[in-house]
C-alpha cells in the first residue's frame, strides 16, 4: 500500500467539436473578462481561434488576447500578460494552444495576483499566493499541462528553463478534440508522443514501484501509445488513433499512472537543453533517455525488468541485466521507429564540454543537489550521463 494524495479537479470536454462548449464552461465560472493567450499562429491558420471567439461571443463573454507563446515559453511575454491583464481587468486566462501556452497561462495567472516577480516562484526562492483562474483548448498531445500542477518558463537572459508546481494552477476545465490534432507537424506528433510515454516512465522507475492497480494503468497507458504512435507515423490523420493519444496525455501526467513522487532526472536533464538550446522537449527527453537507463537501470534492476517484460514484450529469458537491458534496446529502437533521437547530435546539437559542465551544475542545483529516485543523481552523474548521450 502507499500513501498519496490524489486531486485532479481538471472538467475534461472530450472529442469531436468540443471547443463550442468553451464560451458556456467559462461563463460558469462567473467571470468577466477573458484574456485568449496562443502561440505562434497555428490556431489562427486553423481557424480555432475564430471558433474560440464565436463560442465566448455566443455566451456574452469579453475578451481581450495575447499571441505569441512560443516552445520554452518565455518570461518576458510572461511579464506583458501580467501587464496586460492587470490593465484590462482580466479575471479567467484561457488558454488555445499546447503545454507552452498553457504553462505561460499559468505563469500569467500566478503573477497578476502577486505584488513580488513571478520569477521567484520558478526559481524556487518563493511560494505561489494565489492564481487566476484558468481553462484551457488544447491543440497539441504532449505536456499534459492542461490537467498538471506544473508550469515550466525560460527566462531570456542565460536561457534558464525552470518548473514550478503548485495545485492553485490546475485548469478549470480543459477542452480536447482531438481533430485539432491533426494539423500537427509529424515531429511535434512523436515528440509529444514521447513526453506522453516519459511522464508515465517518469513515475514507474522508482525502486519501491507503484501500487498493482497503478502499474497495470502505466503499463497500459505506455502500450496504447506506443501503438497509436505508430499508426500516426503512418496514418497522421487517423482520429482514433489522435483520440487515444491525446486522453493518454493527460492521464499520464495528473497523477493517475504514478502512486509515489517518481524519478523525473529525464526531465531534468532536457530542462538544461531546452534552456540552453532551444530544442523541443519531447525530442530532448528522447535524446538522454537510453543514456539515463543505461546509467541507472542496475540500482532498480526489478522495474527494469519488469519494464522489459510487461511493456516492451522481451522474453523472459537470461539474466535480469540482460532483459533489462533488451528493454532499454527495445523502447531506443521504438524511439528511432517514430523518427525520435537517441543521442544529443541526432538531436541536432554538439555540445562542448564546457557547455555539458554547465548544464550539469545548473541541473543539479536546480534539483537541490540531487534529483533521482531509480538512482539518486548529484552533478557528476549528471554530467556523465551528458557525455554518454553526446555522440
Ligand atoms: O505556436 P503554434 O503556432 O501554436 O505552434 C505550436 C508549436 O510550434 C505547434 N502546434 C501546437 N498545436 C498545433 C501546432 N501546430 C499545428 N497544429 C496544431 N494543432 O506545436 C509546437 C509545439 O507546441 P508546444 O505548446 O510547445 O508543445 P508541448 O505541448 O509539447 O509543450 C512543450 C512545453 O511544455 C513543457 C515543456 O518543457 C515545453 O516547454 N512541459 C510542461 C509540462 C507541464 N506544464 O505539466 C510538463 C512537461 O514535462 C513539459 O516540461
Ligand atoms: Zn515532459
Amino acid at each position: 500500500m502507499f500513501n498519496f494524495t490524489y486531486y485532479t479537479p481538471t472538467k475534461v470536454v472530450f472529442g469531436r467539436d468540443a471547443e463550442a462548449q468553451t464560451g458556456t464552461l467559462v461563463r460558469a465560472q462567473g467571470c468577466n473578462k477573458v484574456l485568449i493567450h496562443y502561440g505562434g499562429g497555428s490556431v489562427i491558420r486553423s481557424g480555432l481561434l475564430d471558433r474560440v471567439k464565436a463560442s465566448l461571443d455566443q455566451a456574452g463573454v469579453t475578451y481581450t488576447q495575447l499571441g505569441g507563446v512560443v516552445p520554452n515559453p518565455r518570461l518576458s511575454l510572461v511579464y506583458q500578460g501580467i501587464e496586460l491583464v492587470r490593465r484590462e481587468g482580466v479575471d479567467f486566462i484561457l488558454a488555445v494552444g499546447g503545454g507552452s501556452v498553457i504553462d505561460s497561462a499559468k505563469a500569467i495567472a500566478y503573477g497578476a495576483v502577486d505584488e513580488g516577480d513571478v520569477w521567484d516562484l520558478y526559481d524556487h526562492t518563493r511560494q505561489a499566493v494565489g492564481c487566476l483562474p484558468l481553462g484551457a483548448v488544447l491543440t497539441i498531445a504532449a505536456a499534459g499541462s492542461e490537467m498538471s500542477n506544473s508550469s515550466v518558463i525560460t527566462k531570456d537572459e542565460g536561457g534558464v528553463k525552470r518548473g514550478y508546481n503548485s495545485d492553485l494552477c490546475r485548469p478549470k476545465f480543459a477542452v480536447m478534440n482531438p481533430d485539432l490534432t491533426t494539423t500537427l507537424p509529424p515531429y511535434q506528433t512523436a515528440s509529444g508522443c514521447t513526453d506522453i510515454l516519459m511522464h508515465t516512465m517518469e513515475r514507474y522507475f522508482t525502486p519501491d514501484g507503484n501500487m498493482e492497480i497503478t502499474d497495470s494503468i502505466a503499463e497500459g497507458l505506455l502500450r496504447t501509445v506506443m501503438k497509436n504512435a505508430l499508426i500516426l507515423r503512418d496514418d497522421p490523420k487517423n482520429c482514433d488513433a489522435r483520440a487515444e493519444v491525446m486522453w493518454a496525455s493527460s492521464l499520464s501526467h495528473n497523477g493517475l499512472t504514478g502512486s509515489s513522487q517518481g524519478d523525473w532526472a529525464t526531465h531534468g536533464l532536457e530542462h538544461e537543453l531546452g534552456g540552453m538550446f532551444d530544442v523541443t522537449h519531447g525530442a530532448g527527453l528522447a535524446a538522454v533517455w537510453g543514456s539515463w537507463a543505461r546509467y541507472v537501470y542496475q540500482d532498480c534492476l526489478h522495474r527494469f525488468v519488469r519494464f522489459a517484460t510487461h511493456v516492451m514484450g522481451v522474453a523472459d529469458s537470461g539474466s535480469p541485466e540482460d532483459i533489462a537491458l533488451r528493454g532499454i534496446e527495445a523502447m531506443e529502437d521504438f524511439f528511432r521507429s517514430i523518427h525520435m533521437p537517441t543521442c544529443l547530435s541526432e538531436l541536432g546539437i554538439t555540445p562542448t564540454q564546457e557547455q555539458l559542465e554547465t548544464m550539469a551544475r545548473m541541473c543539479s542545483a536546480a534539483a537541490g543537489g540531487a534529483k533521482g529516485a531509480a538512482k539518486v543523481l548529484r552533478e557528476a552523474d549528471m554530467l556523465s550521463i551528458y557525455q554518454m548521450a553526446n555522440h
